[in-house]
């Protein structure tokens, strides 16, 4: 573990959030993390949420969620011995348990409780990883949030570089967003003065209805270039997934919804190398 030399590449943090619930933010941060894998990227996916979707929907049996984002949240220096192996290779997991419930009264008189997820991934961030082809750090981190800002969520705001919003295709989207991005505000004033936007990627859209034409429409007129070229589009085979404990890019590569995730994970990472790399911008 060193930290002496130029930090040349430290681990992109991006929380997946969205305080309206069934939108599809785990969906999006289980078959965006496999996409990115499957590149050849390096990725952890931290299960933020009781509910512990993420975990179920990598195949990750509770009994074998040994040590869970609550251990992580009680003692950050443990972090190293909870990430789990997915069976996707590069692609890895910390699971999360129904303990997470009772985080807000396990930490109440904590006065760091807003940053203990930061200081985990200050170790992660350290960690080499055995990809199967080659050992090195996470290139990614993903942060599956629960559909509400409580305390799981400002230690996700906290952690974080910038923020991933799925928005599901519907009529009351923009109203979602605008609420979002003053509580976006108030983390980055209150938390965490770098987060940002990273992007937004329309969810479950059924692209011969209008309706999705014109919220992807209204959405870009607010968020411009930050909402993504690809779409998510609703697909049988995205939705019956989980339930074989695989990410759909497992369950059935051909299907549609599994095309959208890698084209959506081609474009962040493209993003990124354009954002680390000017000149590589240009050229695009
Ligand atoms: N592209 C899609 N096509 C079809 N079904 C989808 C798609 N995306 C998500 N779903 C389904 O919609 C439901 C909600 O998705 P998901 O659990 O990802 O949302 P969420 O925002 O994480 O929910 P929560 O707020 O409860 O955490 C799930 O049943 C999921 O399988
Ligand atoms: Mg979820």
């Amino acid at each position: 573990m060193s930290g002496n030399e130029v930090n040349a590449k430290s681990p992109r943090i991006l929380a997946v959030a969205n305080q309206k619930g069934g939108v599809g933010k785990t969906t999006t941060a289980i078959n965006l993390g496999t996409a990115m894998a499957a590149i050849g990227e390096c990725v952890l996916i931290i299960d933020m949420d009781p509910q512990g979707n993420a975990s179920t929907g990598l195949g990750i049996a509770h009994d074998e969620r040994k040590i869970s984002t609550f251990d992580i949240l009680m003692d950050p220096n443990i972090v190293s011995q909870s990430l789990l192996a997915t069976a996707v290779p590069g692609l890895l997991l910390m699971p999360s348990t129904l303990d997470l419930l009772g985080v807000e009264n396990e930490l109440a008189g904590s006065p760091d409780r807003a940053f203990r997820l930061k200081q985990a991934i200050e170790i992660i961030k350290n960690v080499q990883i055995n990809t199967g082809k080659e050992t090195k750090p996470f290139d990614y981190i993903i942060i599956d949030c629960p559909p509400s800002f409580n305390l799981l969520t400002i230690n996700a705001m906290a952690a974080a570089q910038s923020v991933l919003v799925p928005v599901q295709a519907e009529f009351f989207a923009l109203e979602g967003l605008s609420q979002l991005t003053n509580s976006i505000t108030e983390f980055r004033e209150m938390l965490n003065p770098n987060l940002e936007i990273m992007g937004i990627v329309l969810t479950m859209v059924d692209s011969r209805t209008n309706l999705s034409k014109d919220v992807a429409k209204q959405v870009s007129s607010v968020f411009g270039k930050k909402l993504y070229n690809a779409v998510i589009p609703r697909n049988i085979s995205v939705s019956e997934a989980p339930s074989h404990g695989k990410p759909v890019l497992l369950y059935d590569l051909k299907a549609s919804g599994s095309q959208a995730y890698i084209q959506l994970a081609k474009e962040i990472i493209q993003n990124e190398k354009g954002a680390d790399d000017p000149a590589a911008m240009q050229a695009s």
